[in-house]
């Protein structure tokens, strides 16, 4: 795999060898804290939108594999301010490092610039669209937790319209079986359509509702903020924006995990925090042994 556009490319075998060298990075970590594997390659970044945990966790296991790193950020600083197209910006900085890792604005974005990109690619998110790599530190977060991802029930709040998380996280589950899927949503941001129909083709069981009650009997519970940025009517955030919340009187026994990409707003109350479900933290800190992973298989060097 050299681009990493969507998680429909993560099947579940590419899965296993990519956790296979998350694990072993993750002993590198705690061992020495770095490896020379990628020392002689330079990993350029161009983020466009907001972020913190992919900046930051990309740039953090690029350089305890000890690569160079170019960085792009949006807003006044580079030529994108001036016009300059996805395309002409993706093939130069591709001429200057040796894979690049991109959040760019708009849905479809990712596929247009890994198709001119000359070096290796991976999309950090694309508007509403997709994360894959958040997906695989999803899937392996529930991996090492729950010892397995197929037969489970999941159950994802509140955003899935525009939640491009749960989009790239439902789309790698979809290749498991035994998979049933709720998504609790107000009305107005349920699933998108092209998602639920593909879904439903992958053979997975899909319900929709607004009661939030219905995590109650999920093994696995993945909550995203509200979107706001992504609303094109600021007063249906403002309807919604506390409408969902999850507190520990909510969790039940038979919630196995408690996943969120983070940033935490309002959908997880900070009284869950210390219930040993909550996995949102240690999933972050796994993205540095996943990120790690995809970056040398990506170079060749696993
Ligand atoms: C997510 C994103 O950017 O889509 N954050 C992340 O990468 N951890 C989730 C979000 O912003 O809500």
């Amino acid at each position: 795999m050299k681009k990493l556009v969507s998680s429909r490319q993560l099947e579940p075998d590419v899965l296993e060898e990519i956790f296979h060298v998350a694990r072993y990075m993750r002993r590198v970590c705690d061992m020495k804290g770095r490896t020379d594997l990628l020392n002689d390659k330079i990993v350029g970044l161009i983020f466009l939108e907001p972020s913190s945990r992919t900046m930051l966790s990309f740039q953090s296991a690029a350089q305890r594999l000890g690569a160079g790193i170019l960085f792009m950020q949006g807003k006044g600083t580079t030529s994108f301010e001036k016009g300059e197209s996805v395309e002409d910006a993706i093939k130069v900085v591709g001429s200057y490092c040796d894979l690049i890792v991109a959040r760019l604005r708009e849905a479809g974005d990712a596929r247009l610039a890994s198709d001119v990109s000359d070096v290796p690619f991976i999309n950090a998110g694309d508007g509403g669209n997709e994360h894959p790599t958040q997906s695989l530190i999803d899937a392996f977060t529930i991996q090492e937790e729950l010892g397995g991802l197929a037969n489970r029930s999941y159950c994802f709040g509140f955003d899935p319209l525009q939640s491009r998380s749960i989009h790239s996280l439902c789309l790698l589950l979809s290749r498991y079986s035994g998979i049933t899927m709720t998504f609790v949503s107000p009305p107005e941001l349920q699933l998108p359509v092209w998602l639920r129909e593909e879904l439903t083709r992958s053979g997975v069981t899909v319900h929709e509702t607004t009661d939030i009650n219905a995590c109650r009997a999920a093994d696995v519970i993945y909550v995203n903020r509200l979107q706001e940025e992504r609303f094109s009517d600021p007063q249906l955030f403002e309807q919604y924006r506390y409408h969902y919340r999850l507190t520990a009187s909510m969790i039940s026994p038979a919630n196995r995990i408690i996943l969120d990409p983070l940033p935490r707003i309002d959908e997880i109350s900070t009284c869950v925090d210390p219930l040993p479900v909550a996995a949102y933290f240690r999933q972050a800190k796994n993205g540095i042994y996943v990120r790690m992973a995809l970056l040398t298989k990506m170079l060749d060097r696993v």
